[in-house]
């Protein structure tokens, strides 16, 4: 939600935010701005509602000189998103503007008091009251801006990362976090500041992670500083980026969402590799290893997650339970986080997310480990603050995923939870040898198994054509392919805007059945598993009802294939693996009809990928 830049150095600092908000679009897109010092000390703010390149065109002809600047992407939550409420926002004199991701709470207050001081506000935002509350404290107080910042931010409630410039200050860019990320990147004579390191990752490989409550005064010639709300000095380690460039551009598809479906049979392969031995019989998760004996003294674990990330939880909930014998319970994040739940000291609560920054998510973490809970975070991005929260770990290692729509992270996820149970049922020997041997086996066959399920994307090109004026679609599946229906629907609505439901496929006898008519496609996963019969029970009903079945089959299934309207045949796997390979039609189908439908794909309208804001 929302992406933050900054630079200072020798460098023109506009192109290089301009990459940067780029990079961090993802994070939002209802408006872009930008603030510059340049070198007679001006402070020129450009802002315009719509994506950078809006802002680039209204930039044109501006003065957008200066070698130090901050600049921010916005995904809008107070105030709609046009021009006024795009950020940077000046303070009452001009002399500040700043940049701000999350949600300060108490704005409404601090509002009417400023209001009171005689400062007037141009936006409906709620990050405009930080600006005019830094300015205020520094003429009241008479105060540098550093402490100014310090004193303002003991006053507000909420959530931000920010960054402030000043008139006539070509040297220094303060910027803080409390709950929403920001990453400081040590160059040679430059600085750079972003949400994530994406913006970073082409000119440095040196970053400062922020923590909350922490300030960072960023200065030229000078070393990086970071601060407490209250001076004192805090210590800090500089890592090493391990990201390409590569990793984040196109690579020659027409959608990073396209990209990252077809990387899917090398992201499972990094996901895997290092955690199965060379002779391919034996998986560890050195995460739970370490942990054993919180894991095998567990007398429940709890899955929470947002979104697609709570799809891949709910297949890891079939896997615990299926292969450990440890009951498990999935939550919504954001549902856990607010109804005062039973937490128990010997508890395991997992956390999956691919950003790691989700605020509910991160929230749900906080709560669980107040109340004495071991947290395993299963997430992407490395560094992130769920990553940093948890106890312990397992990343999914499938690179940047920039698609707003999750594809490769949900395939990671659901591999790691995987190889999670796996590593857990041989420790508590609740699996049979012949069990774990032919689920590890299949799962190294995974990579070219969804090779295989990539070729068919032209015949899901031709059967996207078909459907792509459909209002409404319904998805179904049992066991292990309930969650991969309601990921289908997911995706489908994400991208394409049809409306898509999600359900177990016998449920729809109670209630989506009355839906059915000769209009409705129902897609149906029915792939030949423990209990193919009854998902072939429930096409016959919605064939005896008109609807159109579009059916995910294993392959050589003749039996279905004489009664769905159409097939998509994939290979034959294990059954808690074939929600991955009955992922990726779905997610194709949904990328063709979005295309279709001519939506824009990897940027859907009032989605955004990281969620900062709960
Ligand atoms: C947003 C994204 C989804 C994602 C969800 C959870 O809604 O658009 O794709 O599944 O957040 O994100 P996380 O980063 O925690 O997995």
């Amino acid at each position: 939600m929302c992406g933050i830049v900054g630079y200072v150095g020798f460098r023109e600092a506009y192109p290089v935010l301009i990459k940067g908000l780029h990079r961090l679009e993802y994070r939002g897109y209802d408006s872009a701005g930008v603030a510059l010092v340049n070198e007679k000390g001006d402070l020129n703010v450009y802002k315009h509602r719509g994506k950078v390149a809006e802002l680039e065109r209204f930039a044109e002809s501006k003065d957008i000189a200066g070698h130090i600047g901050i600049a921010h992407t916005r995904w809008a939550t107070h105030g709609e998103p046009n021009d006024a409420n795009a950020h940077p926002h000046y303070s009452e004199s001009e002399n500040l503007a700043l940049i701000h991701n999350g949600i300060i709470e108490n704005y409404g207050l601090l509002k009417e008091a400023l209001i009171q001081n005689g400062f007037r506000f141009r936006s409906n935002t709620d990050t405009e009251v930080l600006v005019q509350l830094i300015e205020y404290v520094m003429q009241t107080n008479r105060c540098s801006l550093l402490e100014a910042v310090q004193t303002a931010l003991r006053e507000v409630i909420g959530a931000y990362a920010i960054a402030v410039v000043e008139k006539g200050n070509r040297d220094r860019i303060i910027a803080a976090r409390k709950s929403s990320p920001l990453v400081v990147g040590l160059g040679n004579d430059e600085y750079f500041l972003a949400s994530d390191a994406t913006p970073i990752v082409e000119y440095t490989d040196k970053v400062v992670y922020l923590n909350d409550e922490e300030i960072a005064v960023i200065e030229r010639g000078k070393p990086l500083r970071v601060v407490g709300l209250n001076n004192a000095e805090a210590k800090f380690d500089i890592k090493k980026l391990s990201m390409s460039i590569s990793q984040l551009e196109k690579g020659g598809y027409p959608h990073f969402m396209l990209k990252e479906i077809y990387e899917q049979p090398r992201t499972i392969i990094d996901c895997i590799r290092g955690r199965v031995n060379i002779d391919g019989t034996h998986v560890v998760l050195s995460g739970v290893l370490d942990n054993k004996e919180r894991f095998l003294h567990a007398g429940r674990i709890i899955i929470v997650a947002c979104g697609t990330s709570w799809h891949a939880g709910l297949i890891g909930e079939h896997l615990i339970e299926d292969l450990c014998r440890i009951p498990v319970e999935v939550e919504y994040a954001s549902e856990f986080r607010y109804r005062n739940p039973v937490i128990r000291p010997d508890d395991v609560v997992i956390a999956v997310s691919q950003s790691g920054e989700t605020a509910d998510t991160l929230a749900a973490v906080e709560l669980a480990k107040r109340q004495g809970a071991f947290i395993f975070g299963i997430c992407n991005v490395v560094g992130s603050s769920i990553a940093r929260a948890t106890d312990s770990g397992a990343y999914i290692h499938v690179g940047p995923e920039i698609g707003v729509a999750s594809t490769k992270a949900f395939t990671g996820q659901v591999t790691v939870m995987t190889m999670l149970a796996l590593t857990l049922a041989k420790e508590k020997g609740t699996i049979e040898e012949e069990r774990y041997l032919e689920i590890l086996g299949h799962l190294q066959k995974l990579p070219s198994l969804i090779g295989e399920v990539l070729e068919l994307d032209e015949q899901i090109k031709d059967l996207s054509k078909i459907f792509t004026y459909c209002h409404n679609f319904i998805y179904l599946g049992r066991g292990y392919n309930y969650p991969a229906a309601l990921e289908g629907a997911l995706k489908l609505k994400e991208i394409s805007y049809i409306h898509a439901e999600g359900y177990p496929a016998a449920e729809m006898k109670h209630g989506p059945i009355a839906l059915i008519d000769n209009e409705m496609p129902v897609i149906v996963i029915a792939p030949s598993d423990s209990i193919y019969e009854k998902t072939v029970s429930n096409i016959q009903e919605i064939k005896a009802r008109g609807g159109k079945v579009i059916a995910v089959i294993s392959a050589g299934d003749h039996t279905v294939r004489n009664i769905a309207d159409y097939c998509i045949e994939v290979p034959t796997v294990t059954e808690c693996l074939s929600p991955i390979l009955a992922s990726v039609p779905l997610q194709l189908l949904a990328y063709h009809i979005a295309v279709n439908k001519g939506r824009d794909v990897d940027q859907p309208r009032n989605l955004a990928k990281s969620v900062t804001v709960e």
